[in-house]
Protein backbone atom coordinates (compact mmCIF):
# COMPACT_ATOMS: atom_id res chain seq x y z
CA UNK A 1 0.00 0.00 0.00
CA UNK A 2 1.19 3.75 -0.88
CA UNK A 3 2.16 5.46 2.24
CA UNK A 4 1.86 9.16 0.97
CA UNK A 5 1.04 10.52 4.22
CA UNK A 6 3.82 9.88 6.59
CA UNK A 7 6.36 13.00 6.79
CA UNK A 8 4.12 15.29 4.71
CA UNK A 9 3.86 18.96 6.44
CA UNK A 10 -0.08 19.82 6.41
CA UNK A 11 -1.37 23.50 6.45
CA UNK A 12 -5.24 22.91 8.03
CA UNK A 13 -7.51 26.17 8.13
CA UNK A 14 -10.68 26.08 10.55
CA UNK A 15 -8.81 23.28 12.74
CA UNK A 16 -10.22 24.19 15.98
CA UNK A 17 -13.38 22.08 15.57
CA UNK A 18 -15.88 19.78 13.35
CA UNK A 19 -13.40 17.81 10.54
CA UNK A 20 -11.18 20.43 10.11
CA UNK A 21 -10.04 18.87 14.25
CA UNK A 22 -11.16 15.77 12.99
CA UNK A 23 -8.40 15.58 9.82
CA UNK A 24 -5.79 17.08 12.09
CA UNK A 25 -5.93 14.30 14.59
CA UNK A 26 -6.17 11.16 11.60
CA UNK A 27 -2.84 13.32 9.68
CA UNK A 28 -0.82 13.21 12.34
CA UNK A 29 -1.63 10.04 13.57
CA UNK A 30 -0.56 8.47 10.05
CA UNK A 31 2.84 10.54 10.55
CA UNK A 32 1.71 14.20 9.13
CA UNK A 33 3.08 17.13 10.82
CA UNK A 34 0.22 19.47 11.33
CA UNK A 35 0.38 23.04 11.35
CA UNK A 36 -3.07 24.52 12.49
CA UNK A 37 -5.02 27.79 11.90
CA UNK A 38 -8.19 29.04 13.28
CA UNK A 39 -9.70 32.16 15.72
CA UNK A 40 -10.21 30.18 18.78
CA UNK A 41 -6.08 30.25 19.71
CA UNK A 42 -7.07 28.10 23.24
CA UNK A 43 -8.61 25.44 20.69
CA UNK A 44 -5.77 24.49 18.22
CA UNK A 45 -3.29 24.81 21.43
CA UNK A 46 -5.19 22.09 22.90
CA UNK A 47 -5.57 20.07 19.93
CA UNK A 48 -1.40 20.78 18.87
CA UNK A 49 -0.74 19.59 22.62
CA UNK A 50 -2.65 16.37 22.72
CA UNK A 51 -1.24 15.58 19.17
CA UNK A 52 2.37 16.17 20.44
CA UNK A 53 1.73 14.06 23.81
CA UNK A 54 0.63 11.21 21.73
CA UNK A 55 3.89 11.50 20.10
CA UNK A 56 2.95 13.87 16.48
CA UNK A 57 3.88 16.66 15.29
CA UNK A 58 1.55 19.91 15.65
CA UNK A 59 1.95 23.90 15.28
CA UNK A 60 -0.78 26.15 16.03
CA UNK A 61 -1.12 29.43 14.81
CA UNK A 62 -4.02 32.16 15.43
CA UNK A 63 -5.07 32.59 11.91
CA UNK A 64 -8.50 34.80 10.80
CA UNK A 65 -8.60 33.38 7.11
CA UNK A 66 -10.67 36.99 6.71
CA UNK A 67 -6.76 38.46 6.53
CA UNK A 68 -4.64 38.03 4.27
CA UNK A 69 -1.90 38.68 6.47
CA UNK A 70 -2.81 35.89 8.83
CA UNK A 71 -2.95 33.21 6.18
CA UNK A 72 0.67 34.24 5.54
CA UNK A 73 1.90 33.80 8.90
CA UNK A 74 0.58 30.44 8.84
CA UNK A 75 1.98 29.21 5.65
CA UNK A 76 5.23 30.69 6.34
CA UNK A 77 5.47 29.32 10.23
CA UNK A 78 5.15 25.81 8.42
CA UNK A 79 7.82 26.67 6.46
CA UNK A 80 10.23 27.81 8.87
CA UNK A 81 9.10 24.96 11.86
CA UNK A 82 9.37 22.23 9.09
CA UNK A 83 10.73 23.75 5.74
CA UNK A 84 7.95 23.51 3.38
CA UNK A 85 4.18 22.87 2.87
CA UNK A 86 3.41 19.65 0.93
CA UNK A 87 -0.66 19.78 1.79
CA UNK A 88 -2.63 23.00 2.13
CA UNK A 89 -6.33 22.26 3.40
CA UNK A 90 -8.54 25.29 2.65
CA UNK A 91 -11.25 24.14 5.79
CA UNK A 92 -12.44 26.95 7.14
CA UNK A 93 -16.06 27.85 6.39
CA UNK A 94 -19.14 29.52 8.06
CA UNK A 95 -22.95 28.50 6.97
CA UNK A 96 -25.45 31.29 8.56
CA UNK A 97 -28.21 29.74 6.52
CA UNK A 98 -30.97 32.46 5.44
CA UNK A 99 -34.10 33.04 3.10
CA UNK A 100 -32.34 36.10 1.30
CA UNK A 101 -35.70 38.01 1.68
CA UNK A 102 -34.54 38.35 5.73
CA UNK A 103 -31.95 40.83 4.19
CA UNK A 104 -28.99 38.99 6.31
CA UNK A 105 -26.09 41.35 4.31
CA UNK A 106 -23.27 41.21 7.35
CA UNK A 107 -23.81 37.38 7.19
CA UNK A 108 -23.65 37.31 3.36
CA UNK A 109 -20.79 39.50 3.68
CA UNK A 110 -19.16 37.23 6.25
CA UNK A 111 -19.77 34.06 3.80
CA UNK A 112 -17.62 35.66 1.20
CA UNK A 113 -15.23 36.93 3.04
CA UNK A 114 -14.19 33.47 4.92
CA UNK A 115 -15.93 30.72 2.29
CA UNK A 116 -14.35 32.05 -0.70
CA UNK A 117 -11.30 34.86 0.22
CA UNK A 118 -10.16 33.22 2.72
CA UNK A 119 -9.62 29.85 0.29
CA UNK A 120 -8.02 33.18 -2.25
CA UNK A 121 -6.00 34.02 0.20
CA UNK A 122 -4.87 30.51 1.55
CA UNK A 123 -3.94 29.51 -2.20
CA UNK A 124 -2.59 33.29 -2.37
CA UNK A 125 -0.24 32.50 0.87
CA UNK A 126 0.66 28.81 -0.14
CA UNK A 127 1.13 28.66 -3.83
CA UNK A 128 4.55 30.38 -3.71
CA UNK A 129 6.22 27.94 -1.88
CA UNK A 130 4.55 24.97 -4.02
CA UNK A 131 5.59 26.39 -7.25
CA UNK A 132 8.90 27.04 -5.97
CA UNK A 133 9.51 23.40 -5.14
CA UNK A 134 7.53 21.71 -7.95
CA UNK A 135 5.60 19.80 -5.30
CA UNK A 136 2.11 20.57 -3.91
CA UNK A 137 -1.34 19.64 -2.89
CA UNK A 138 -4.40 22.40 -2.04
CA UNK A 139 -7.24 20.96 -0.76
CA UNK A 140 -10.55 22.72 -0.65
CA UNK A 141 -13.98 22.74 0.75
CA UNK A 142 -16.65 23.06 -1.24
CA UNK A 143 -20.24 21.36 -0.04
CA UNK A 144 -23.19 19.36 -1.46
CA UNK A 145 -24.66 23.31 -1.18
CA UNK A 146 -21.90 23.76 -3.89
CA UNK A 147 -23.83 21.39 -6.71
CA UNK A 148 -26.99 22.51 -5.70
CA UNK A 149 -29.37 25.28 -4.07
CA UNK A 150 -31.30 24.78 -1.70
CA UNK A 151 -34.04 27.39 -0.04
CA UNK A 152 -31.96 29.60 2.47
CA UNK A 153 -28.98 28.21 0.84
CA UNK A 154 -28.54 30.81 -1.75
CA UNK A 155 -25.48 32.87 -0.60
CA UNK A 156 -23.57 29.91 0.65
CA UNK A 157 -24.35 28.11 -2.25
CA UNK A 158 -22.86 31.11 -4.21
CA UNK A 159 -19.48 30.61 -1.95
CA UNK A 160 -19.37 26.89 -2.69
CA UNK A 161 -20.01 27.24 -6.06
CA UNK A 162 -17.31 29.49 -6.70
CA UNK A 163 -14.89 27.97 -4.26
CA UNK A 164 -15.20 24.80 -7.41
CA UNK A 165 -14.90 27.31 -9.99
CA UNK A 166 -11.49 28.43 -8.10
CA UNK A 167 -10.06 25.08 -7.63
CA UNK A 168 -10.98 23.36 -11.36
CA UNK A 169 -8.92 26.65 -12.63
CA UNK A 170 -6.47 26.18 -9.87
CA UNK A 171 -5.78 22.50 -11.51
CA UNK A 172 -6.02 23.31 -14.99
CA UNK A 173 -3.04 26.26 -14.07
CA UNK A 174 -1.08 23.87 -11.60
CA UNK A 175 -0.83 21.00 -13.82
CA UNK A 176 2.44 21.87 -15.11
CA UNK A 177 3.88 22.73 -11.86
CA UNK A 178 2.98 19.29 -10.15
CA UNK A 179 0.54 20.63 -7.69
CA UNK A 180 -2.29 18.45 -7.10
CA UNK A 181 -5.62 19.93 -6.23
CA UNK A 182 -8.65 18.25 -4.64
CA UNK A 183 -12.17 19.77 -3.64
CA UNK A 184 -14.42 17.60 -1.33
CA UNK A 185 -17.77 18.56 -1.39
CA UNK A 186 -19.40 16.77 1.78
CA UNK A 187 -23.02 16.09 2.97
CA UNK A 188 -24.47 16.25 6.41
CA UNK A 189 -21.76 16.23 8.73
CA UNK A 190 -22.05 16.52 12.90
CA UNK A 191 -20.15 19.43 13.38
CA UNK A 192 -20.65 22.92 15.09
CA UNK A 193 -21.23 24.28 11.65
CA UNK A 194 -24.93 24.81 12.84
CA UNK A 195 -24.48 26.62 15.69
CA UNK A 196 -23.79 29.96 13.90
CA UNK A 197 -26.96 30.30 12.50
CA UNK A 198 -28.72 33.13 13.52
CA UNK A 199 -32.05 32.25 12.09
CA UNK A 200 -33.40 30.14 14.86
CA UNK A 201 -36.49 28.56 13.03
CA UNK A 202 -33.76 27.81 9.99
CA UNK A 203 -31.65 26.46 12.82
CA UNK A 204 -33.82 23.98 14.51
CA UNK A 205 -34.75 22.26 11.09
CA UNK A 206 -31.10 21.82 9.74
CA UNK A 207 -30.44 20.80 13.46
CA UNK A 208 -32.98 18.01 13.39
CA UNK A 209 -32.15 17.15 9.69
CA UNK A 210 -28.21 16.55 10.81
CA UNK A 211 -29.18 14.85 13.96
CA UNK A 212 -30.83 12.38 12.23
CA UNK A 213 -28.95 11.44 9.36
CA UNK A 214 -25.24 13.19 9.87
CA UNK A 215 -22.18 10.86 9.10
CA UNK A 216 -19.16 12.04 12.01
CA UNK A 217 -16.52 14.56 11.52
CA UNK A 218 -14.26 11.58 10.80
CA UNK A 219 -15.84 10.49 7.28
CA UNK A 220 -14.13 13.59 6.26
CA UNK A 221 -10.68 12.61 7.91
CA UNK A 222 -10.45 9.06 6.23
CA UNK A 223 -11.61 10.74 2.33
CA UNK A 224 -9.04 13.30 2.95
CA UNK A 225 -5.94 11.07 4.13
CA UNK A 226 -7.20 9.00 0.92
CA UNK A 227 -6.55 12.07 -1.25
CA UNK A 228 -3.03 12.88 0.06
CA UNK A 229 -2.06 9.19 -0.32
CA UNK A 230 -2.50 8.79 -3.56
CA UNK A 231 0.90 8.84 -5.55
CA UNK A 232 1.49 12.08 -6.54
CA UNK A 233 0.98 11.32 -10.28
CA UNK A 234 -2.51 10.55 -9.31
CA UNK A 235 -4.58 13.79 -8.27
CA UNK A 236 -8.08 13.09 -6.74
CA UNK A 237 -10.06 15.97 -7.79
CA UNK A 238 -13.43 15.59 -6.87
CA UNK A 239 -14.64 13.87 -3.80
CA UNK A 240 -18.50 14.47 -2.90
CA UNK A 241 -19.85 12.10 -0.23
CA UNK A 242 -23.08 12.28 1.35
CA UNK A 243 -24.45 10.06 4.64
CA UNK A 244 -26.34 7.17 2.56
CA UNK A 245 -29.56 8.19 4.21
CA UNK A 246 -29.69 11.96 2.60
CA UNK A 247 -31.44 12.19 -0.12
CA UNK A 248 -30.71 15.82 -1.78
N1 LIG B 1 -20.78 20.01 8.48
C1 LIG B 1 -21.32 19.87 7.27
O1 LIG B 1 -22.38 19.25 7.14
C2 LIG B 1 -20.65 20.46 6.05
C3 LIG B 1 -21.15 20.11 4.81
C4 LIG B 1 -20.54 20.63 3.67
C5 LIG B 1 -19.44 21.45 3.78
N2 LIG B 1 -18.97 21.79 5.01
C6 LIG B 1 -17.79 22.67 5.07
O2 LIG B 1 -16.79 22.03 5.86
C7 LIG B 1 -15.90 23.00 6.39
C8 LIG B 1 -15.67 22.70 7.87
O3 LIG B 1 -16.86 22.92 8.59
P1 LIG B 1 -17.35 22.03 9.83
O4 LIG B 1 -18.59 21.36 9.39
O5 LIG B 1 -16.25 21.22 10.36
O6 LIG B 1 -17.83 23.18 10.85
P2 LIG B 1 -17.23 23.75 12.21
O7 LIG B 1 -17.12 22.69 13.24
O8 LIG B 1 -18.09 24.94 12.53
O9 LIG B 1 -15.77 24.23 11.80
C9 LIG B 1 -15.56 25.39 11.05
C10 LIG B 1 -14.14 25.84 11.28
O10 LIG B 1 -13.92 27.04 10.51
C11 LIG B 1 -13.24 27.96 11.32
N3 LIG B 1 -13.48 29.34 10.95
C12 LIG B 1 -14.64 30.01 10.81
N4 LIG B 1 -14.42 31.31 10.50
C13 LIG B 1 -13.06 31.45 10.45
C14 LIG B 1 -12.19 32.54 10.19
N5 LIG B 1 -12.66 33.77 9.92
N6 LIG B 1 -10.87 32.32 10.24
C15 LIG B 1 -10.37 31.10 10.50
N7 LIG B 1 -11.13 30.02 10.76
C16 LIG B 1 -12.47 30.21 10.73
C17 LIG B 1 -13.71 27.67 12.74
O11 LIG B 1 -12.69 28.07 13.67
P3 LIG B 1 -12.73 29.38 14.60
O12 LIG B 1 -14.17 29.67 14.90
O13 LIG B 1 -11.94 28.95 15.82
O14 LIG B 1 -12.03 30.43 13.81
C18 LIG B 1 -13.83 26.16 12.73
O15 LIG B 1 -12.60 25.57 13.08
C19 LIG B 1 -16.54 24.35 6.10
O16 LIG B 1 -15.91 24.92 4.97
C20 LIG B 1 -17.98 23.99 5.77
O17 LIG B 1 -18.59 24.96 4.93
C21 LIG B 1 -19.55 21.30 6.15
Amino acid sequence: MTDNIAGKVIVITGASSGMGAAAARHLAREGAAVVLGARRADRIDALAAEIIDAGGKARAVETDVTKRDDLKRLADAAVETYGRIDVLINNAGVMPLSPLERVKVDEWDQMIDVNLKGVLYGVAAALPHMIARKSGHIINLSSVAGHKIFSGSAVYSATKYAVRAVSEGLRQEMAPHNVRVTIISPGAVKTELLDHISEKDVQQANRDYVAQIGVPAETFARLVAFAINEPEDVGINEILFRPTAQEL
